[in-house]
């Protein structure tokens, strides 16, 4: 990994991973259900866990980046990738200090923004807005406020958005879609995500 920092976020999607691998628990859930027909061209995955929603945009014909500070995870992804022959890689990497490095016509965050401080969560997504291609596509997806289930956030490493953050970074954007979703999670508490899917304007550049 780039960076030798765990955090019990990591640790405790790692050790999740790792169970969900020996069940052969692979299904998209409702978000990466929900995002796949809005990809467009090549795709990067951040945040991509065990990369359901990487290998299925795979079988469809898009070139994946897929990165992960799950080790587990990343084998996986390579694994399953290797063996049907799909045009995508993952690498294990902190996002938190890992840079955009090209630019793509679909970026993808389901689940990943929440998991670091405000200013590091607010600086990814500045980034991640600025390598979306003219006409390519955004993916994202927080906590917001009025989440009770703290279990696997890291003692500060957090940050839950307030519900409007997302779309005030998204002026000039075409918003294709927004929603709010509310989950029961254990011991009476819930989980509320944004998921926001939006089309940076312009022609695609070359
Ligand atoms: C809620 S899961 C979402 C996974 C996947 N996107 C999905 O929809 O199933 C959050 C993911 O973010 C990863 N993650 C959290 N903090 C990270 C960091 N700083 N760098 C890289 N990955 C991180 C976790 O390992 C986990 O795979």
């Amino acid at each position: 990994m780039s960076s030798s920092k765990r955090n019990r976020s990591i640790e405790f999607f790692d050790s999740q991973f790792r169970q969900q691998i020996r069940r052969q628990d692979y299904q998209l859930n409702p978000f990466e259900t929900q995002a796949l027909s809005f990809l467009k061209g090549t795709v990067l995955d951040l945040g991509c866990g065990l990369g359901n929603l990487s290998l299925e945009a795979g079988r469809r014909g898009h070139q994946v980046l897929a990165v992960d500070a799950s080790r587990a995870a990343v084998e996986r992804v390579n694994h399953d990738a290797a063996r049907e022959g799909l045009p995508v890689k993952a690498v294990q990497a902190d996002i938190s200090s890992w840079s955009i490095d090209q630019s793509y016509d679909t970026i993808v965050a389901i689940g990943l923004l929440m998991f670091m401080r405000r200013r590091q969560a607010i600086r990814l997504l500045d980034s991640i807005l600025e390598h979306v291609r003219l006409g390519g596509r955004v993916v994202l997806n927080v906590l917001i406020q009025g989440t009770t289930y703290m279990e696997m956030f890291d003692t500060d490493d957090y940050y839950l958005f307030p519900p409007d953050e997302i779309e005030k970074h998204l002026v000039g954007w075409q918003i294709l879609l927004s929603r709010r979703d509310t989950f029961p999670a254990p011991s009476g508490t819930t989980k509320e995500f944004i998921t926001v899917i939006a089309e940076k304007p312009g022609c695609r550049g070359s």
